[in-house]
């Protein structure tokens, strides 16, 4: 299993061992000598803090002179010392020492942070020494915990970046100072003091190192800036809120870093590609001074970095040490989020403390037009103004005419650490460019003091209302009252409400459960909250690749997630289809069909978007001509496949009532004229299934029998909408000329339709002369970095039985019930080994991970899942630069719940069946169904849960 965490570092007292009872004998013995008064209970308070600090405490305001406080002090430790020397290995707190053992096993580093001096001296006598890599004690730093230094001295020590150590903690200030180096925390003891951390846990006793672990499942950690790896980064730490999103670019911007901020339905004209949503103008933008050289992490010399993107809070956090020239150092905290409580506000903050002398501080915070689609411009400036405390920009669309509005107020503030109090600072002289609007704060502080700017946003579009600016400046307005903290609060609270009916819990595997974690967030924050006239784009609204454009991975792969958890949205998504209508109803009669036919990739309007042709892979003076657009149909199916499923889950009459029955039957209308008659049978030639290896192929199975199935459900709720809404079926009737001669040809279509099932041997054969294709001689090609295709090139590669992803398989998986066990067995022993799994599509490896757990192959469906767990967050396609595939995120959320959990919906009955991979100890996950919010947990072969509910 891949660790996430490379170092636990250990506080002592309170969690190694227990001396705290020492030094409250010891300040107790001082306190009664001197006529203090001093109880247990005012002993809680000197918990972590330092001996100074608790000295202070203990005098409760009485002022002694110096020399007589180091007399104190030396005489209490005089005391504790007394009593160190009888600590033996007995004194270990219970746990420790099997803990100790198996984190060494595990090759994972060990560290002491501890204020005390004496820990060394502790470890000794515990005999527990050398199962540490580093002691740290208060003498190695200047500022003591809750400052993160401590901690940020243990991790250089031993050579682990910031963002994969954990902090194992029984105080409130050290969970403070593991946060502020940028760590996780377990926190050992009363909720109350240490309830901040990620996990909290009695005491070590019984605790395994998964238990401390899980503590990372949460985040998606950067341990260093690699410049070379901007985009990869950029696409996972994309954070956004279903209004839009906007890529993990940093705020100073790099040389060749790939900005992007891309708002659901504005999409703008493109040569070739027609449409795409046009990247908005950077919102994140802040430029930073100090003592006159510009903030830029190549310059000087950076430490103790760490980013993460908080998947619990959908906040990206970056915390960093730089020193612009040798003694000066500088620490830099940023923070930014698109609010999940309202979707038309953003925010951001830096701040700034110099930790050596003193420092001007100079921040731009910007809002920028300056940006575009990989070369391409979108943007025509309308309107822009800079006031002192903020800024307007509004952009409109070049072809589209489309506007976007953005209003913006900046605060900026110094906090004096010794007086607590905020200073004003110089704010307000503008930047007022073409295209590009700012606020300048500026203000001279001294080592420890912040400086913050605070730079909060509301943002409209002409799609939302017909004064975008106006709307952008109220809200802001009464964003700014609100003010960051409390912004920030709403937003928190806004993902805890999600995840409250969406997460996934996989115990067992840290790698796994925060692949689905970052899956799930990237799926909601792309998904469309309010708007009913956008849907999924197969790169969400992270990235430029497929240019927003919305393909079947959508309703197969992505919308059960939102179907089973999130009901709302994914009706939204449907409505989508519904809206896009007219689009279909244009396709269909283009080619000469009766009906609605939704195009392989769609935008605004339905109209299909697929490009004709594109540059070809190998060469780019050459073009490919794409054929999708033309003859991938099965998408028509899949859309009525998703908008069944909704109406199975939730039970939502009205939905399918209103939208579902009728964009059904308008689509069979479709198959109908679409399904060509040969005798008494029907084929459907000259198409592309979901293997787009093969193109030009006739009766492709996964096509045929999701139209046959199709036509079957058209022919069934003809009769239930009649029943239950008979003015609406009569209209859909009339309109749709649903003649008895109509239903009849349906009915010739569904008994005719070529079916290349064999009955003897279960084999289905993908499309019409797929066995007589040549063998691929897999072995030769063992240990490849590229797809079959590549290699084999587009024509050679359709020569071959050389699948690209899942297609009779994903056939298994969605119309399950329809198949027996020979036909899943022969059919899965068949295709598994001709297809492209590391390189193909990425829809494959989630699929085949669903479908082996189907066929009772866990071991193996974690190999495939691990495939899908892999491809944003480790890049193992190469191409996540492109933006996240949402297909594999949602396929991952299938995989758990349809795959290893085994759930099956079936009128509104639901049931599990769980066949989990051995070293998975338990699965557990929401459901929602027929309006029930349920949590389901499996272990293996063991359900936590009644088998059946309803
Ligand atoms: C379950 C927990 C789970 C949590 C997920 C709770 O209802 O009991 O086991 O971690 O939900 O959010
Ligand atoms: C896959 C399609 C998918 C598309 C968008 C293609 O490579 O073969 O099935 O819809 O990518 O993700």
């Amino acid at each position: 299993m891949t660790h996430l965490l490379h170092a636990l570092l250990f506080d002592l007292d309170g969690v190694i061992t227990d001396t705290a009872e020492f030094h409250y004998l010891a300040w107790k013995r001082l306190a009664d000598e001197e006529g203090l008064p001093f109880t247990r209970a005012d002993n809680e308070a000197l918990r972590g803090i330092s001996r100074r600090e608790s000295l202070a405490l203990l005098l409760n305001g009485k002022l002694i002179p110096e020399e007589q406080a180091e007399a104190f002090m030396a005489r209490k430790n005089g005391y504790y010392r007394e009593m160190l020397a009888t600590l033996t290995p007995a004194d270990l707190l219970p746990g420790v020492a099997t803990l100790l053992a198996e984190v060494r096993a595990a090759g994972i580093k060990t560290a002491v942070a501890s204020a005390s001096r004496n820990a060394p001296e502790v470890l000794a006598r515990l005999g527990v020494a050398d199962q540490f890599d580093v002691i740290a004690h208060g003498g190695h730093v200047s500022r003591q915990k809750p400052a993160p230094d401590l901690f940020l001295f243990a991790a250089r020590e031993v050579g682990i970046a910031p963002g994969e150590c954990l902090v194992i903690e029984d105080a409130e200030a050290g969970i403070a100072a593991a946060h502020a180096a940028g760590m996780v925390a377990v926190g050992l003891g009363d909720p109350a003091r240490v309830g901040e951390a990620e996990i909290v846990l009695p005491n070590l006793d019984g605790v395994s190192l998964a238990d401390l672990t899980r503590a990372a499942t949460w985040r998606v950690v950067e341990p260093g800036f690699d410049a070379n790896r901007q985009k990869h980064r950029e696409t996972i730490f994309t954070h956004g809120n279903g209004y839009l999103a906007t890529r993990g670019t940093f705020e100073e911007r790099y040389p060749g870093d790939s900005q992007a901020t891309l708002v659901h339905g504005m999409w703008d004209d493109v040569p070739v590609s027609f449409t795409e949503l046009a990247n908005a103008p950077d919102w994140a933008a802040l430029e930073i001074w100090v003592n006159g050289v510009r903030f830029d992490m190549q310059t000087g010399v950076i430490r103790d970095y760490a980013r993460y993107l908080d998947l619990r809070t959908g906040i990206l956090h970056r915390r960093l040490v730089w020193e612009p020239v040798p003694g000066q150092a500088v620490e830099l905290v940023f923070e930014r989020f698109a609010s999940l409580a309202d979707e038309h506000v953003l925010a951001g903050r830096v701040q700034m403390t110099p930790l050596v002398g003193e420092a001007e501080v100079k921040v731009r915070a910007l809002l920028d037009a300056h940006v575009e689609n990989q070369g391409i411009l979108h943007w025509n400036p309308v309107s822009q103004a800079v006031r002192e405390d903020g800024m307007d920009l509004v952009v409109r669309t070049r072809k589209t005419g489309k506007t976007l509005a953005l209003s913006a107020k900046v605060n900026s503030y110094v906090v004096g650490t010794s007086t607590g109090a905020e200073a004003p600072t110089t704010n307000g002289e503008g930047v007022d460019c073409p295209g590009c609007v700012g606020v300048r704060a500026r203000a001279q502080v001294g080592a420890g003091e912040t400086f913050g700017v605070e730079k909060v946003m509301g943002v409209f579009s002409s799609r939302d209302t017909a004064t975008p600016l106006e709307a952008a400046q109220d809200r802001v307005r009464a964003a700014a009252e609100a003010g960051f903290e409390r912004l920030r609060q709403d937003h928190v609270r806004a993902w805890e409400d999600f995840w409250a009916g969406s997460d996934v819990v996989i115990e067992g595997d840290d790698e796994a459960q925060l692949a689905v974690r970052h899956g799930l967030f990237q799926l909601r924050i792309a998904a469309p909250t309010h708007d009913p006239h956008t849907s999924m784009g197969a790169k969400t609204l992270s990235g430029f690749g497929y240019r927003g454009h919305i393909f079947w991975d959508n309703e197969i792969f992505v919308l059960p997630f939102f179907t089973f958890t999130q009901p709302e949205i994914a009706r939204n998504m449907l409505m989508y289809r519904f809206h896009s209508l007219p689009g279909a109803r244009r396709k269909a009669a283009g080619n000469g069909f009766e009906g609605a036919q939704f195009p392989w990739e769609s935008a605004e309007t339905g109209d299909e978007v697929t490009p004709t042709w594109v540059p070809h892979f190998a060469d780019p003076t050459k073009l490919v001509r794409i054929w999708t657009g033309d003859i991938q149909i099965h998408i028509s199916a899949d859309v009525v496949y998703a908008m069944h499923q909704f109406w199975q889950v939730t039970g939502d009459d009205r939905f399918w009532a209103e939208v579902g029955v009728p964009v059904l039957l308008e689509t069979a209308v479709f198959w109908g004229t679409r399904a060509e008659p040969e005798g008494d049978k029907f084929a459907i030639r000259d198409v592309i299934g979901p293997d787009e290896n093969h193109d030009h192929v006739d009766n492709n199975q996964f096509t045929n029998f999701m139209v046959r199935w199709h036509l079957q459900l058209a022919l069934e709720m003809l009769p239930w909408l009649a029943a239950r809404d008979p003015a609406r079926a009569a209209q859909l009737t009339a309109d749709l000329k649903l003649t008895p001669e109509r239903l009849a040809h349906w009915r010739r279509v569904i008994d005719g339709l070529i079916i290349l099932h064999d009955p003897e041997t279960g084999m289905i054969e993908q499309f019409e002369g797929f066995y007589g294709l040549k063998d691929v001689d897999w072995g030769a090609y063992a240990g490849r970095t590229k797809s079959m295709q590549e290699l084999l090139g587009i024509e050679g590669c359709a020569e071959h039985k050389a699948l690209k992803q899942a297609d009779v398989v994903a056939l298994l998986c969605l119309l399950g019930d329809q198949f027996d066990e020979k036909t899943w067995r022969a059919n899965w022993d068949y295709y598994v080994p001709i297809t492209d799994h590391e390189y193909g599509s990425s829809l494959g490896p989630s699929m085949h991970a669903w479908a082996a757990c189907r066929m009772g192959q866990p071991e193996e469906a974690y190999q495939h899942f691990m495939r899908a767990a892999r491809a944003d967050l480790l890049d193992v396609r190469g191409n996540a630069g492109d933006g996240i595939h949402a297909a594999s995120a949602g396929g991952l959320w299938e995989a758990v719940v349809f795959g290893f959990a085994g759930l099956r919906v079936r009128e509104g009955v639901v049931s599990v069946t769980p066949n989990l991979p051995k070293h998975w100890k338990k699965v557990g996950f929401w459901v929602t169904v027929r309006g029930v919010k349920r949590w389901v947990e499996v272990e293996n072969s063991k359900l936590l849960f009644p088998q059946l509910f309803k």
